[in-house]
């Protein structure tokens, strides 16, 4: 079920104008591409007719998310001290 969903959020369009989907800016993302302007340079995320109006806000969100996520990971994977004594 969990794959299912996810692949229907993969095929959501995110930036309607140019009908790019939310899986290729995914993907792009964790490619290490980390800021609007450089997803509008690789993908062409918010060229399109509105001129970002309708889709900035969501990618911009969908990149802090990920963000968030790595830092989350990156908490979990830091090692304890032992104690002294
Ligand atoms: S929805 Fe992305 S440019 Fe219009």
């Amino acid at each position: 079920m969990e794959a299912k969903k996810q692949l229907l959020e993969n095929l959501k369009k995110v930036c309607l104008c140019r009908s790019i989907k939310a899986g290729t800016i995914m993907t792009a993302i964790r490619g290490g591409t980390l800021s609007f302007e450089a997803l509008r340079r690789e993908l062409g995320v918010g060229t399109g007719n509105c001129k970002a109006k309708r889709c900035r806000s969501k990618i911009e969100e969908r990149i802090c998310d990920y963000k968030s996520s790595l830092k989350d990971a990156e908490v979990s994977t830091v090692p304890t001290q032992p104690e002294r004594n």
